[in-house]
């Protein structure tokens, strides 16, 4: 914790859901979903195409209402909910959603500038902390199209990451990456736990980032949560469903290995 002082107050938040359940046209897409996450913790919610993953975490961002249950963001221990709006949440979505006409420090610069948080060095200084962190140091003048997919994810990271929130959701942060560029988004996400005070919650198909990142990681199938476990608890587990989502077979005709969102 490099820049999170000892007499500061905790800044990341928990999150819980209860008994959440939430249908689409009397289709139950989730089903009684219960979790909680611990402050600063990096929560993964891995599961096959279709799983349902999507939706829980448009829940955790209030893009969605539950059927029944709820989904509460801080203040737990208060017993008190806070709303959507009083804890920052950044929500790094699938496809990034960059403004390809600013540059990568007009995109990053954008949020502090709209909402007027810093002067105009203080916001460069914080544009260059926050690329340097991502290694992204010599893109700054780029624009979104002239980067790689692994490059503009971690603008996309960057971007979120300069709102200082307090909650961090990535819906398949490492969709449509090489396996090289998929590690190091891996690393990356690992890695801002030490420098932000920031829970992070991941959604994602990939069993390799899912037991490499994790604290802790939720199997969801079929808007059913298998198990809870961490990623040595997931491998040691004999329970056949979290066998079969982990095994390495390939089988392109198996939906759960292909990434469609
Ligand atoms: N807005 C919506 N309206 C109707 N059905 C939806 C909606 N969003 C998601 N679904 C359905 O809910 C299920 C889970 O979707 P999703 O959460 O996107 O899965 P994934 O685990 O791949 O992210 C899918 O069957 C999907 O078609
Ligand atoms: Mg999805």
């Amino acid at each position: 914790m490099s820049n999170a002082a000892e007499s500061k107050p905790r800044r990341a938040v928990p999150v819980e859901i209860r008994d959440l359940s939430k249908q689409y046209g009397g289709v139950s897409v989730l089903k009684d979903i219960s979790l909680s996450v611990e402050p600063g913790e990096v929560f993964v919610i891995m599961g096959p195409s279709g799983a349902g993953k999507s939706v829980l975490l448009r829940h955790l961002a209030g893009l969605e209402k539950p059927d029944a249950g709820e989904a509460l963001i801080g203040a737990r221990d208060a017993g008190v909910a806070e709303t959507h709006e009083r804890v920052r949440t950044a929500l790094v979505f699938q496809a990034g959603a960059l403004f390809n006409s600013m540059s990568v420090f007009d995109n990053l610069a954008f949020y502090p500038r709209e909402h007027r948080l810093a002067d105009k060095a203080t916001i460069r200084e914080k544009v260059y902390r926050t690329l340097e962190i991502l290694n992204l140091e010599g893109s700054a003048d780029k624009h979104p199209s002239e980067l790689s997919g692994g490059m503009r994810k971690r603008v996309a990271i960057a971007r979120a990451l300069i709102m200082e929130p307090q909650l961090l959701l990535y819906d398949e942060p490492t969709s449509e990456l090489d396996p090289i560029s998929a590690a190091n988004i891996a690393e990356v996400i690992g890695t801002l736990k030490e420098e932000f005070d920031v829970t992070s919650i991941v959604v994602s198909h990939d069993r390799d980032l899912a037991l490499s990142i994790g604290d802790r990681v939720a199997l969801l199938e079929g808007g059913s949560l298998i198990t809870i476990d961490t990623p040595e608890g997931l491998k040691a587990s004999t329970d056949p469903r979290v066998q079969d989502f982990l095994s390495p077979k390939i089988d392109t005709a198996n939906p759960r290995f292909r990434d469609n969102g």
